[in-house]
């Protein structure tokens, strides 16, 4: 079954001020309209989100993170009901840097991938290892660890609508993508794990991005290998000109 790519820009604390946004939204949803066969997404920090639903045609928006809860005394909380009325469809979930600078546990991340699923969105699960965990040759371990942990309760017919990021710790933000072959690697066996877990009709539905460190230079052969579905893209996402051509990816 033809899975639809999924490319989404992470712009993380990013841009600095609403102007800078909505510039940059306004860019990318022009570039969407000039992409066929991609679901193109853009992530941005909450207060942005709904200056750029305007005009925005088929670019789809996601939220960073959310609150599992769904409302009521938690301060500084952004629950997933508020992000569904302003129109994301998509919601990151475990990405490393909740886990890292944030703490957030798979405890958390299973709550709040279910919280999004209860609200009709998409939860973005993002996994990964450590430089550390790849250089011991622990990759697949860790990922299904996550897998198993961030996926409690989440029923075959949930799954459909999830996305799974590959995202390798130490490719983040570094300039040190993995390589084609090593993605391709990790993005069957994760293929694997869902079809060992939910059946392989299911996992031939599901989306596997990959993110860390995806450029204009790194995206046509990442976007080659038969299980990248799609890429989580940082810091290139910032720039409309990068980000135009990692959409427009040679195929
Ligand atoms: P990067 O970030 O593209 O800047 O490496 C990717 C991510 O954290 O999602």
């Amino acid at each position: 079954m033809a899975r639809v790519p999924l490319i989404a820009g992470n712009w993380k604390e990013n841009p600095l001020t609403l102007e800078e946004a909505t510039s940059l939204g306004s860019a990318v949803a022009a570039a969407t309209a000039k992409v066929e066969g991609v679901e193109v997404a853009v992530i941005p920090p909450y207060p942005f989100i709904y200056p750029i639903t305007e005009g925005r045609g088929n670019m789809k928006l996601g939220g960073q993170n959310c609150y599992f809860e769904e409302k009521g005394a938690y301060t500084g909380a952004v629950s997933t009901a508020m992000l569904e009325s302003m129109g994301c469809e998509y919601v990151l979930c475990g990405h490393s840097e909740r886990r890292t600078v944030f703490l957030n546990d798979d405890t958390g991340v299973n709550r709040k991938l279910r919280a999004v699923l209860l609200h009709n969105m998409k939860p973005i699960l993002c996994i990964g290892e450590s430089k550390s965990e790849y250089d011991a040759g622990l990759v697949k371990s860790i990922c299904a660890i996550q897998l198993a942990k961030d996926l409690v309760g989440v029923s075959a017919e949930e799954m459909k609508s999830i996305v799974i990021a590959y995202e390798p710790i130490w490719a983040i933000g570094t300039g040190l993508s993995a390589t084609p072959e090593i993605a391709q690697s990790v993005h069957a066996y994760i293929r694997s794990w869902v079809a060992k877990a939910y059946g392989q009709e299911i996992a031939d539905t599901v989306r596997i991005q990959y993110g860390g460190s995806v450029t204009p230079e790194t995206v046509d052969e990442l976007m080659a290998q038969p299980d990248i579905d799609g890429a989580l893209v940082g810091g290139a996402s910032l720039d409309a000109e990068k980000f135009d051509r990692i959409i427009h990816y040679k195929q």
